[in-house]
């Protein structure tokens, strides 16, 4: 089996095979270290939002998490500490990118090129990620600012910001991790936003040496820690599903946040979201609104009309000067795999088959690319909960998928077509019912199609996934 990317996703897989007792595999990772958004995430505060105790494999609790919502720091240490334990180096091939994937019809595997090196192999399981390509907003004069700029996943740590004005352009999860970092240390802050985003009390505490120690006495509390962040995913779901007393509940505990925190009340109608709670991902966080009221702060909500050599113009003419741009506008998510030119059976490319939305069966396999298993794909995307639970059930139904198909002698199986798009009609259909379909967000490709979300509960999709039916596959 060939796994391309050393993330959570290409290394839950790894963990997987070798659980079964299965050593034949390699991951292609094109940097030079594990890790994938926490090897690239270094821009101050980056940090979970989902409990670490849930945001972690079932298999490898970690005791000694310093906090409830850890740091990338400690997330990077808990991938390589995994990664270590588990001698799983020796499968990676670092600083090698994949260029392209072919299934040849004739002997029924792939051919995978790097560039350098071509591969053989009977499995392809891409495992690169929804979040990894850092987009730049399409504004005009984009190259012309004559002072740093960079992209909240490119931090450069060689800028110093004190005393500097900064402006920091959106309002998504990695700004209002950056907004409450930096707002101390520099002089002005300008936070541009273009849409509020909804806020929830992070409800973040220190795991100190007696937490640790119980931890490891007793795994069971910890598992209990776990269990409850997993209930409360499942919880919140509700709301984005359509509950509308979940939904109150948890609209009604954001504004109350909202008004303890921004008195001001003109601040306060700039920061309140105008779209159903639950569309764009919801926030949590304690200290943004604190740090966005502080007096050496500037909330613009004006659209930008373009970026100068001095900082940022607005649509009403206004010039905003600045010595340092942050970019926190979010990735490029509707690209699936577009990275690596992917061809299946009779040479069909992948890109043309997902030129309306990406699509696949439980977001893993794709009718007419036998043998190509995904990691991570479309539509198994959550709001509400952590993805490497997700990343886990792929995993598990993958291991289960190539042992069945040696059980029965079959080297090469591809989802059936009717089945496929019978799973497609009905995950679009309880789409539309969500949240996510009330507005424009990351979630959805330029015709509207969410092609990144999972519709239902995490434990709908442990089920839907916890048993393989080789009836539902066919022979390449
Ligand atoms: C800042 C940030 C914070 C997040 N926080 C949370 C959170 O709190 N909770 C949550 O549930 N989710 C969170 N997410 C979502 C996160 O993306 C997933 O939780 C998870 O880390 C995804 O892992 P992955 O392995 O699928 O993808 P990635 O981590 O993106 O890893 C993909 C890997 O593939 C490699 N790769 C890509 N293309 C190629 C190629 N062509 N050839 C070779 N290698 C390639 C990349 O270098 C990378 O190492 C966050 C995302 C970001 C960006
Ligand atoms: N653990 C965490 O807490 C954490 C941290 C970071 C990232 N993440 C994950 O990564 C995802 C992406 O987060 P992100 O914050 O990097 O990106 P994002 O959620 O897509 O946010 C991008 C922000 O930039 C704004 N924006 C985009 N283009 C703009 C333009 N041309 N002009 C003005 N504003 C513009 C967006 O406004 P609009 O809303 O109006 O589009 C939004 O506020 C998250 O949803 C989450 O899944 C998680």
């Amino acid at each position: 089996m060939l796994i391309v990317g050393a993330g959570l996703g290409g290394l839950a897989i790894a963990l997987e095979l070798r659980r079964a007792g299965i050593d034949d595999f390699v991951i292609l990772e094109k940097a030079a270290d594990v890790g994938g958004v926490w090897r690239e995430n270094t821009y101050p505060g980056a940090a979970v939002d989902v409990p670490s105790p849930y945001y972690s494999y079932a298999a490898e609790p970690n005791p000694e998490w310093p906090r409830r919502y850890s740091e990338q720091a400690d997330i990077l240490a808990y991938i390589h500490d995994v990664v270590d334990r588990h001698a799983l180096r020796r499968h990676i091939v670092f600083e090698t990118t994949v260029r392209s994937a072919a299934y040849d019809d004739a002997t029924g595997r792939w051919h995978v090129e790097t560039g350098d090196e071509k591969y053989d192999a009977q499995f392809f399981v891409p495992a690169t990620g929804q979040l990894s390509i850092p987009l730049l907003p399409k504004i005009p004069g984009l190259d012309s600012f004559a002072g740093p700029a960079f992209h909240s996943a490119q931090w450069d740590h060689s800028v110093d910001l004190a005393g500097k004005t900064v402006a920091v352009i959106g309002t998504g999860a990695s700004a209002i991790q950056i907004i409450p970092k930096i707002q101390p240390e520099v002089g002005q802050l300008l936070v541009l936003q273009r849409s509020a985003p909804y806020l929830l009390p992070r409800m973040d505490r220190e795991y100190g040496p007696r937490q640790h120690r119980v931890f490891r006495k007793y795994p069971v509390v910890q598992r209990g820690e776990r269990l409850f962040w997993w209930l409360f995913g499942e919880f919140w779901t509700f709301a984005v599903l359509g509950n509308p007393v979940v939904d109150r509940m948890f609209r009604a505990t954001a504004a109350g946040m909202r008004a303890l925190q921004i008195r001001d009340k003109t601040l306060r109608a700039k920061l309140t979201p105008d779209y159903p709670m639950g569309c764009k991902r919801v926030l949590f966080s304690s200290d943004y609104y604190p740090a966005v009221a502080a007096p050496n702060v500037r909330l613009e909500t004006t659209g930008i009309d373009a970026i100068t050599a001095t900082g940022i113009r607005t649509v009403d003419g206004a010039e905003h000067a600045v010595d340092v741009l942050v970019y926190g506008t979010g990735f490029a998510t509707q690209e699936f795999l577009d990275s690596i030119e992917i061809r299946g059976a009779g040479g069909e490319l992948l890109s043309q088959r997902w030129a309306d939305g990406a699509r696949a069966y439980l977001g893993i396999a794709v009718p007419g690319f036998p043998n190509l298993l995904i990691m991570y794909g479309p539509n198994t995307n959550l709001g509400t909960g952590s993805i490497i639970y997700m990343l886990e059930r792929q995993a598990r139904y993958i291991r289960g998928l190539i042992e069945e198909m040696g059980r029965r002698g079959m080297a090469t199986a591809t989802v059936r077509a009717d089945v496929e798009q019978g799973y497609d009609d009905d995950v679009q259909a309880r789409l539309g019912k969500t949240a996510w379909a009330s507005c424009v967000s990351w979630y959805q490709s330029k015709s509207g199609r969410i092609s990144s979300n999972w519709p239902r509960n995490v434990l709908a999709y442990s089920r839907r996934t916890a048993t393989v039916d080789l009836a539902e596959y066919e022979p390449a």
